[in-house]
Order: structure tokens, then sequence, then C-alpha cells
């Protein structure tokens, strides 16, 4: 799997600090690393009258909430009250905890949370150079876009697109991401079910909204604040709007994996990758198995076996095509989730206003399941970098 981590000509730590002392001197700040051991910051950057301690992190994984605490924790101490600021700035990106944690942070903390891509420093929601200016939004009319764009696409219909784009949100605003989704099937199925925005209840807190709008409606500016855009695709590529097709970063592609239609679906799979290719040529792309019916160790093995060597030849040519291992990450046969399909027959003027991830009997499998998913796709492809395009 590659890594979405743009620093891969960075080796260690020592090279990775000069790094983030070149670009935080590039913004116009004198910077001075902090004497040897120096517990809390790493560097001092001064303009002016500011003084800011900086904490570099040079991490394969993404940054935790505990090792956030500890800086906030010295920022308050004695030693760090002397800082105007605190910049915590990470390799790689933010796991949900520390994503929810500096959500929770009001505008007058005094940390800055942010990533060190090659040639800037981006804040971890991506909207704000820290280093220029802690507050000002960057404007919306530069075309890098800090949005992650996932679609979820096969070049068939039933396969579990709008279920999988729904609660794949869900369970990344569950995460700490703040999500939106997007209609692009002219069918408008996911209006059809939850109108303009779905609640995600969530057992352990308050529960969220997720916006949901029309493709036409679409725009960079509309969910200002989104980090994460999923796109519930049409199975005809023709009919999803280009410029958004080539915008995906990451693309789930749900089939099945029933016995008889196990090779059927390799040539699917085969069209699906063809046709996302022709628009888009950077996408990552995952294969997941939907409407999972565990048929028992042995019989399991052989699908698994059969599915997997279905998109050997796949990957012989494409290095961005995966396959999640359905041992791994699967998505179950579920009635909470087909009974959530189902209001659009039933009660076709009410729309479904929340996603199949309350508890029955302690437990919930479609919650469970798209976590599992959401865990592997931050883990995977990296999410937590929102890197600019
Ligand atoms: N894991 C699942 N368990 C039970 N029913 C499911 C599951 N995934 C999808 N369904 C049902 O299958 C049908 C097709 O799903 P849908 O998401 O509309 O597919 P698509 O968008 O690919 O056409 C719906 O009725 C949905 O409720
Ligand atoms: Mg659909």
């Amino acid at each position: 799997m590659s890594s979405t981590l743009d620093l891969e000509f960075i080796q260690d730590f020592t090279h990775f600090e000069q790094h983030v002392a070149k670009l935080i001197h590039r913004a116009g700040w004198t910077v001075e690393t902090a004497k040897p051991n120096q517990p809390g910051y790493d560097l001092i950057a001064t303009k002016e009258n500011l003084i800011v301690a900086v904490q570099v992190k040079w991490l394969k994984n993404n940054a935790t909430a505990p090792q956030l605490l500890k800086f906030a924790d010295f920022l308050d101490s004695n030693e760090g009250k002397k800082f105007n600021s605190g910049w915590f700035i990470t390799t790689k990106g933010f796991g949900g905890p520390a994503i929810a944690l500096i959500r929770s942070w009001n505008k007058d903390t005094k940390i800055r949370c942010g990533i060190a891509l090659e040639n800037k420093l981006v804040s971890v929601d991506g909207s704000i150079d820290i280093i220029s200016d802690n507050h000002k939004q960057t404007p919306s009319d530069t075309n890098l876009s800090t949005k992650i764009y996932f679609g979820v696409f096969t070049c068939k219909g039933g396969v579990g697109k709008t279920t999988i784009a729904a609660h794949l949100a869900g369970a990344l605003a569950l995460q700490g991401f703040n999500v939106a989704l997007v209609d692009l099937d002219p069918e408008e199925n996911l209006q059809k079910l939850v109108g303009d925005g779905v609640f995600v209840p969530n057992p352990k807190g308050a529960g969220t909204n997720i916006q949901v709008f029309k493709a036409d409606d679409w725009h960079e500016d509309s969910a200002r604040d989104c980090q994460i855009v999923i796109c519930d695709c049409s199975p005809a590529l023709e009919r999803n709007p280009p410029e958004l097709v080539n915008r995906l970063n990451y693309c789930i592609i749900p089939t099945t994996l029933n016995p008889l239609g196990i090779n059927k679906h390799g040539k699917v799979i085969q069209e699906t990758v063809r046709e996302i290719r022709q628009i888009n040529k950077t996408a990552h792309l995952f294969v997941l198995v939907n409407n999972f019916k565990d048929p028992g160790v042995k019989r399991f093995r052989l699908l698994k076996q059969v599915y997997l060597s279905a998109y050997t030849e796949i990957r012989k040519t494409d290095n961005k095509f995966h396959c999640i291992d359905p041992e791994e990450v699967c998505i179950r046969a579920s009635d909470l989730l087909y009974y959530w399909g189902i209001h659009i027959l039933e009660n076709p003027e009410n729309p479904a206003s929340r996603l199949a991830f309350d508890l029955i009997g302690g437990r919930c499998y479609p919650r469970e399941d798209f976590i599992n998913l959401a865990d592997f796709i931050e883990r995977e492809a990296g999410i937590g970098v929102l890197r600019s395009s």
C-alpha cells in the first residue's frame, strides 16, 4: 500500500525538523532550535513581539490525543506561559480522537496543529495557514482543495453504493471528521431516502448531522469546514459529473461475495476500474465486500481465494487498485441496513432521518462494520494528512 506521505525524501527526525524550520522561516519568522533535551518544544519561532513554541513530531502514524494533551499541558505550565502560541507539527496527520480533541478546543486556545507538506504547513482542518495568520481562512478562490473526496462507485446497480456512502459518512463523522454527502446519481435515491441531511446516532454521545447536497448545488464553499466529501455515484459513469469524478482521491467499489456471482463480479470490477481510469488516473480504488453472509470458515476461504484471484490482473497494471480483505473489513448483511433502505418504499414522503446505527441488544453490526471500514481507510488511505491536492 503506498503512503500518502508527501515527505518521502525525508528520512529522519533531524531532516524533518530542518524542513519544518525552513517552512516557518520562509513565512518570515526567525527560527531557533531549542537547547538539547529541552522538554516541551523543539523549535522557537519569533516575529516582532510574538514567540511561539514549536513541537515537531516525526511520526509514521497519526498523532494521538495524548501527545496533543501533553503539549497543551506544557503550554499551560510556567515554562510554557512565556509563549504566545504553540504549534504542533507532524508528518502524517491526526487520528480521529486527536481531531475530536482539537475540535473541542475553542478559538482562544494557544495550540495550532498542522502537517508539514513539501511546500507548506497546513492546519489540521486544512483551512488555515497556521504560520501566516492564526485565524484567517485561506481565500476560497485559491484552487488548492484541502478536502478529501471519496466516491462510492460500481458500474452495477443494487450493490449497496447508496447504503455505503451514507453509512461510511456516518462512521467518519463519528471519528471526528467533518463530512458532507453529495448525491451524484440522477435517480436521487440518497436524497429520497434522507432528504437534505441525515442524523448519525451515537450511543456514546450526542450524535451529529451530515448535510446532503445535490450534485448541482455542490461547490467547495458549500460546506467550508468540511474535510471529507463522500459522493454517492450513479452506476452509469457518464451520468456522474466528470469534474467530480476527476476530483476523487479515493473510490470505494462495493461488490458481493456470492458463489454464483463471483466471476461475473470480477468482470464488473474490471469494467468499473476501466471506466474510472478514463477520467481519473490517480484515485486509490478499494474493492469492498458488502452484504456479506458468513458461509463458515472452509467455504469462506474458498470464496476468498476466487475473489482475490479475480483481481490479480488488475493489480498487475494498476498500483492504486486495492482489494480489501473481507476477513479484515466487510459490511455484513443486516436487517438494519435492509430496513433502512426499504424506507424509500414504505415512507416516500418522510425521509429516513437517521442512519442504521442504533444498537439492538447492545450491538449494531452496521455501526461496527462501518467504523471498522472508517478506521481501515484512515489507516490505509492516510486521510489524517488532509493534504492539498
Ligand atoms: N449490507 C446490507 N445488508 C442488507 N441490505 C443491504 C445491505 N447493503 C445494501 N442493502 C440493501 O440493498 C439494496 C440496494 O442497496 P443500494 O445502497 O440502494 O445500492 P446501489 O446504490 O448500489 O444501487 C437496498 O435495498 C439496501 O437497503
Ligand atoms: Mg444508489
